[in-house]
Parts: structure tokens; sequence; C-alpha cells
């Protein structure tokens, strides 16, 4: 049965685990067992994307209108445990008419951990780490340098693959935007931002060291209210200035802090700067101003990307908006979406959070 993932592409394939009980000196595949011992980094991930990436309301109501669903499995349930059935062949090597066996190894609390640490850190029977452990560990230790290099965050956030005669694709490009960008040059991979440093302790006692946060906080938007890391874990990649010149209001958007294109990940995502000026008695004046940042898709077979206006690593794009008679200040706000309103609708998501707001900047406006 498990041979057909032999026959996929990486992107396809889930890990291979040899038996339920887990990792020597842990007992178990699941983030429970490591939290005895490493609870601070629990309570990060818990609070992270990565532990919601089977439980995302928005993935739950994708999966349930495709028969395509095992292709989504080994990114956001990587563990082939995590998996209740599996696909043994295609009908006519048809992606979407997968032959499909109940998985006898099948834990079902674990999948509800999405990317659980093990998907992460299970290197055949050891874990996998940085190099940080001092011989203290009661579990064997693999040093494995991907973890520091950010080689480990591409097996999901570079693939892509196409699908003929179909009207989805997998594209994750995040990986090439931050290899053609000045970033990789100069060294600072998706750890250094994704994953900030702390000092503490590696387990319960031992000497602090300099360990990193598991927050990976990305746009600032949660999935579900309340389980999200803190501002602290990042800042947001926008850079935005206005100022008054003469009759024209000049905005600086830049992407100041991001590694990647802004924004990058699912093509859905956009950034919105808003522009509304008021007379000097606070009632509106001439029509707000609007600008996208992203990307536009025709899901048609095969989809086609209509326009990409995405800031580039470190890019400056000026603007300029006309000052409407009368307008005694203007009102700059930006923020990050994740899905628009009537594709939230559609998969039944109400409530889900959708934006977030990143900056918002008062300009006065001299009198005329
Ligand atoms: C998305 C991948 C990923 C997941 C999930 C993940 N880790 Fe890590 N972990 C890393 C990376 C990358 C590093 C290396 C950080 C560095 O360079 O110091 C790391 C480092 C560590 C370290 C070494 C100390 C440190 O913080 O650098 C420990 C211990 C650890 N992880 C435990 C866990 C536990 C426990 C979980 C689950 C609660 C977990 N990890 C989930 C990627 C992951
Ligand atoms: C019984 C306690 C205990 C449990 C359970 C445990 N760990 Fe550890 N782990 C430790 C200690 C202690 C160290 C640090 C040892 C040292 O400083 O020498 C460590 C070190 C590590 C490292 C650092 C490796 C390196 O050198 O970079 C990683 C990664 C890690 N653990 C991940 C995990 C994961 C994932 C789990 C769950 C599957 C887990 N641990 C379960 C106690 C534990
Ligand atoms: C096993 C696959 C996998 C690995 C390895 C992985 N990621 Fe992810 N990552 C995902 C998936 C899937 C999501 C989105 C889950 C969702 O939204 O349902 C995600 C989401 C994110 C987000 C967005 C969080 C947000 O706020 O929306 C960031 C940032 C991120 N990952 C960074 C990293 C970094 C840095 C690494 C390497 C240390 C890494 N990831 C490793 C699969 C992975
Ligand atoms: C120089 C710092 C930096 C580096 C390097 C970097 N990122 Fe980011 N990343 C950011 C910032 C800042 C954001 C928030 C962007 C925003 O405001 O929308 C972000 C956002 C993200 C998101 C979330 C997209 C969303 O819309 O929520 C993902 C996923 C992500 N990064 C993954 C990665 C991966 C994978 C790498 C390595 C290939 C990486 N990042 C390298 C700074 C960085
Ligand atoms: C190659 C790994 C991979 C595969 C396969 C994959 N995903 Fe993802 N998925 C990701 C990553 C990485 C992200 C985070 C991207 C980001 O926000 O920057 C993500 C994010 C998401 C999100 C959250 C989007 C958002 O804006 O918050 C949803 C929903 C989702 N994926 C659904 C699916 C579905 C449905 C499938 C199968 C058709 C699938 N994914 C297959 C890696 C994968």
């Amino acid at each position: 049965m498990e041979a057909f993932f032999d026959t996929r592409p990486r992107v396809e394939r889930p890990i291979r685990t040899t038996g339920l009980d887990g990792v020597q000196g842990v007992g178990a595949l699941s983030a429970e067992a490591c939290r005895a011992c490493h609870p601070a980094i629990y309570d990060e991930w818990r609070s992270s994307i990565h532990s919601q990436a089977w439980i995302d309301p928005q993935l739950q109501g994708e999966l349930e209108k495709s028969d395509n669903r095992w292709l989504c499995l080994s990114c956001h349930t990587p563990l082939l445990v995590q998996h209740d059935r599996w696909p043994r062949g295609l009908v006519d090597g048809d992606v979407e008419r997968p032959i499909v066996s109940a998985n006898p190894r099948f834990d079902p609390a674990l999948r509800e951990e999405g990317i659980t640490c093990t998907a992460c850190h299970l290197l055949g029977d050891r874990i996998g780490g940085p190099g940080i452990a001092q011989g203290q560990a009661p579990h064997p230790v693999a040093v494995d340098p991907r973890f520091r290099s950010g080689e480990l965050c591409l097996s999901c956030h570079q693939a892509s693959a196409i699908y003929e005669g179909k009207s989805f694709i997998c594209v994750f490009d995040t990986g090439r935007e931050w290899r053609e960008g000045p970033y990789d040059d100069e060294g600072q991979t998706c750890v250094d931002c994704h994953m900030p440093p702390i000092e503490r302790p590696v387990g319960l006692t031992g000497p602090p060291r300099q360990v990193r946060r598991h927050w990976w906080r990305g746009a600032g938007i949660p999935k579900i209210e309340g389980r999200y890391p803190p501002a602290e874990a990042n800042v947001p990649g926008l850079g935005l200035s206005a100022e008054a010149q003469g009759a024209a209001l000049s905005l600086t958007l830049s992407n100041a802090n991001a590694g990647h294109l802004l924004p990058t990940g699912d093509p859905e995502r956009w950034i919105q700067i808003d522009v509304t000026f008021t007379d000097a008695s606070g009632g509106t004046v001439g029509s707000p101003f609007q600008h996208r940042i992203g990307q536009i898709w025709e899901w048609s077979t095969p989809p086609r990307k209509r326009s990409d206006n995405r800031l580039a690593p470190r890019e400056v794009r000026r603007l300029s908006v006309a000052i409407p008679a009368g307008a005694s200040q203007a009102s700059i706000e930006a923020s990050s979406h994740r899905i628009s309103e009537d594709n939230a609708g559609y998969h039944g998501l109400d409530g889900y959070p959708r934006s977030v707001g990143t900056h918002h900047l008062e300009v006065a406006l001299s009198p005329p």
C-alpha cells in the first residue's frame, strides 16, 4: 500500500514512522509527550499556525469540496499515521479519483496536532536538532544543519506541482523568493526572522542557552481568535509613510521587513492601503483612494495568474494621490487580508478572522 507513495513527487509523500510508540526515551509521537520536558516550546508551538494546520477552518472547508484531499495532507498533517485513509492508486492516473483504503495505524488525536513536533524533528528513530544539546537529552539526538539554514522550512514552503486538466495547482514559492532576494546572501534565514532568539534552558533544567521561539508568526491574522503568537513574535512586512506635497499626498510603501515577496504564500492573500480625506469639521471629502498589493488568479482549467504587483524584498513603491478641495486631514490605513468575504462565504466560514489592521497614519494638510 505504502508503495504508491514511492511513485509520487516529494510534495505528495507523507513521512513514514516505524511505529506508534515513537522515539526511544519519549514513548510517543505526540507533542504532548515532548511537553513534559519542553513546556515553553510547547506553549509557543500551540499558539502557532503550524499546530492548527489541520483544524484550520478554511482547510476543512476546502477539503469537504474535493476528492483531491490526499494531496493536501503531506504538508498539513505530514506523518502518515495522521491520515485516516490513504490512496493505493489512482483511477486512470487521475489525482481526483484515488483508490483509498483505511489506514490501520491512523491516530486521530495526533492528526489534530497538524504540524506537530515530530513532523519537523523526527529523523529516522532519532530527534534532529540544530546541535544545542550537550549530552543530557533522554532521547537520541541527531545534529542536522537544515534546522538553522532554513532548508527544513523549504520542504513545505517551496513546493509546486502542476496537475494537468485541473483547475487547481500547488504553488508555494516563498523559498525561491527568499533565495532571489538580498537576505539569503546576507545570511538571514527563515529561522532568524520567524523564530526569534531567547536565553533559556533547552529542557526543564540545565543552563540557559540561546534557543529559539517556536512561533512562526506571519501576517498577524489568527485562524482561531485567541490562539496566535503575540505581536512581539514578528513585525509587519510593510513600511509606510505619507506626506503632503503641494496638491498631492505622497505615499511611500515598501517591503521593509519580509525576506520574500509581500505578501507571500497563499495566492489569495493581499495587503490594502486605504486613504480618506476629511475637512475641518470632520466630514469626508472627495472619493476614497485604495491600493491593493497581491495576486489575482483566474481559477480556470488550467489556472491562470492575471496579475501580480507584490513587493520584492526591500522594494520601494511611491504613489501620489490628488488631495480633494477642502480637505484638511488625510487618514491612511493599511491592512492585511487572507480571504475575500465572498470566498469565505463560499466555504461557510462565518466569523473566520479574515484581516488585520497594521498601520494607521494621520497627516494634517495645510490650508490652500
Ligand atoms: C516547523 C518545524 C518545527 C516544529 C513543528 C517544531 N520545531 Fe523545534 N525546532 C525547529 C527548528 C528550525 C529549530 C532550530 C532553531 C535554532 O536554530 O536554534 C528547532 C529547535 C528546537 C529545540 C532546540 C532548542 C531551540 O529552541 O533551539 C528543541 C528542544 C525543540 N525544537 C523542540 C520542539 C518541540 C518540543 C516541538 C513541539 C512542541 C517543536 N520543537 C516543534 C523546528 C520545529
Ligand atoms: C524526559 C524529558 C524529555 C522529553 C520527553 C523530550 N525531551 Fe527533548 N530534550 C530533553 C533535554 C533535557 C534536552 C537537552 C539536553 C542537553 O542540554 O544536553 C533535550 C534536547 C532536545 C533537542 C535539541 C537537540 C539538539 O541538539 O539540537 C530537541 C530538538 C528536542 N529535545 C526535541 C524533543 C522532541 C521533539 C520531543 C518529543 C518528541 C522531546 N524532545 C521530548 C528532554 C526531553
Ligand atoms: C511540514 C510542512 C511545513 C514545514 C516543515 C514548515 N511549515 Fe510553515 N506552514 C506550513 C503550513 C501547511 C502552514 C499553513 C497552515 C494553515 O494556514 O492551515 C504554514 C504556515 C507558516 C507561517 C504562517 C503563519 C501565519 O501567521 O499565518 C509561517 C510564518 C511559517 N509557516 C514559517 C515556517 C518556517 C520559518 C519554517 C521552518 C522552520 C516552516 N514554516 C516549516 C507547513 C510547513
Ligand atoms: C528578513 C526577515 C524574514 C525572512 C528572512 C523570512 N521572512 Fe517570512 N515573513 C517576514 C515578515 C516580516 C512577515 C510578515 C509579512 C506581512 O506583514 O504580511 C513574513 C511572513 C511570512 C509568511 C506568512 C504569510 C502570510 O500572509 O501570513 C510565511 C508563510 C513566511 N513568512 C515564511 C517564510 C519562510 C518559509 C522563509 C524562508 C524561506 C521566510 N519566511 C523568511 C519576515 C521574514
Ligand atoms: C507543499 C505543501 C502543501 C500542500 C501539498 C498543501 N498545502 Fe496548504 N499550505 C501550505 C503552506 C506552506 C501554507 C502557508 C502559506 C502561507 O500562508 O504563506 C498553506 C496554507 C493553506 C491554507 C491557509 C491559507 C491562508 O491564507 O491562511 C489553506 C486553507 C490550505 N493551505 C489548504 C490546502 C488544501 C485544500 C490543499 C490541498 C488541495 C493544500 N493546502 C495543500 C502548504 C501546503
